[in-house]
């Protein structure tokens, strides 16, 4: 884009009602407590943080960075390749890979640059991938990168997506899906997905950042929860800025997968590892998120009182049993107003707009965490059911 253009093409996204615009965290009003915080000198409820199982406050979580700070540095001074990689990263991969039952496991940075790893390093030019329409950026611009041609199924549709695996003239190496999709908190099709992609020899790729510490019996994620095995998905994408409260993403599979990884995926080997200050707090999240299983069953149990008490109130939900619960309203002004008119009364939920998600199905994104109280959930279905009152295409949208 010319220089000259920039001001312009500013103010065409202003008049698109789809400005981003940052709040600035100032301070969280009860210790420990990740849903009360401060904006702007006000005190919020935060119903958009991905701190599910509310470990991002915990103090031993925060103890263990600081302790490790002390002791290591606050930065890890050079990538994992060159002098970047420490014992507390070592051994997180390690109990990660034993969390998810998979023979090794990779530390990245984010999970943008997991997904970009993995599938740049699996897939190349001449082949194609397949992805569902919903899929995260981060998977999209994976194959983006890759230099593969790719396709997208319809959302969720296994029908769909075995249909191009089939049809396909060419060799398609990669099938990457969310577990869990991250605005709509749907989960995908997993089994039939796996099915399909064993018969055409395709990788499937399983980004599951909204699963992991959540779902399945034992907080495994979406894999656990359909019964699939480390043949079924062998290369499982986790985030650890979500459910675990801290920051960075792993890749897990077989050990050719994780030394292939190490060997050619450059969103590894060409940038700063971690701080391992970082890489102590997920050991410690980790550590308690198996210990208090309570933390899991809590925050769907708020989902589950959640759906309930809306549906009560005649307030239309997506198909979503996870801890992320979609409101429609239809257009980015709906759904800027709908978040302004929350905050006036202490709510922080995020609009969510195109092209985040299609243009039409602009949102409030609801989540959950197990630091939620329940008087805080039903304080906020109180307010969505005065909103729903004044907002035409909230009372429209399609209920289940
Ligand atoms: C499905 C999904 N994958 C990947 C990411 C990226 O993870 P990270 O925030 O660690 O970069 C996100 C969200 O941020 C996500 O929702």
């Amino acid at each position: 884009m010319k220089r000259q253009r920039l001001h312009a093409a500013l103010s065409d996204i202003d008049q698109q009602h789809l400005t981003r615009r940052r709040t600035t965290v100032d301070g969280f009003v009860e210790p420990g407590n990740r849903v009360v915080t401060a904006v702007d000198g006000r005190t919020l409820v935060d119903f958009s943080s991905n701190d599910y199982l509310g470990l991002a406050h915990h103090p031993a979580v925060a103890a263990a960075m600081s302790e490790c700070a002390l002791r290591y540095g606050a930065g890890s001074g050079a990538s994992h390749l060159v002098t970047g990689h420490g014992i507390e990263h070592a051994r997180l991969e390690e109990e990660l890979a034993a969390f998810v039952g998979r023979e090794r496991a990779l530390l990245f940075s984010t999970g943008y640059m997991a997904n970009l790893g993995v599938v740049t390093t699996l897939a190349g030019r001449g082949e194609l991938v397949l992805l569902d329409r919903l899929s995260h950026a981060s998977i999209i611009d994976g194959a983006l990168l890759s230099g593969a041609r790719f396709k997208r199924y319809t959302h969720a549709d296994a029908n769909a997506a075995e249909r191009m695996l089939e049809e396909s003239s060419e060799d398609v190496t990669v099938l990457a899906t969310d577990g869990v999709f991250s605005m709509d908190g749907d989960i995908a099709p997993l089994s039939q997905l796996a099915k399909a992609c064993k018969a055409h020899n395709a990788w499937l790729v399983v980004d599951d950042a909204h699963g992991i510490g959540i779902l399945g019996d034992t907080g495994r994620g979406s894999v656990e929860q359909a019964h699939l095995t480390p043949e079924d998905v062998p290369a499982l994408v986790g985030t650890l800025g979500k459910a675990f409260g801290s920051f960075g993403a792993f890749v897990a599979g077989s050990r050719d997968l994780i030394e292939f990884l190490i060997q050619k995926a450059r969103p590894y080997i060409y940038t700063t590892a971690l701080p391992q200050p970082v890489a102590a707090a997920t050991r410690k999240a980790l550590e308690i998120a198996q210990r208090e299983p309570w933390r899991r069953e809590r925050v769907l149990a708020l989902t589950t009182r959640f759906r309930k008490a809306a549906r009560e109130a005649r307030i239309p939900l997506l198909d979503s049993n996870t801890p992320i619960q979609p409101i429609m309203l239809g257009s980015s002004q709906a759904a800027l107003q709908a978040q302004q008119e929350l905050l006036d009364e202490g709510f922080r939920v995020i609009a969510i707009r195109a092209p985040t998600v299609p243009r039409g199905s602009e949102r409030l994104r609801v989540t959950f965490s197990a630091a939620h109280t329940e008087e805080q959930v039903d304080a906020l279905v109180e307010k969505l059911s005065q909103l729903r009152a004044r907002y035409q295409t909230l009372c429209e949208t399609e209920s289940e």
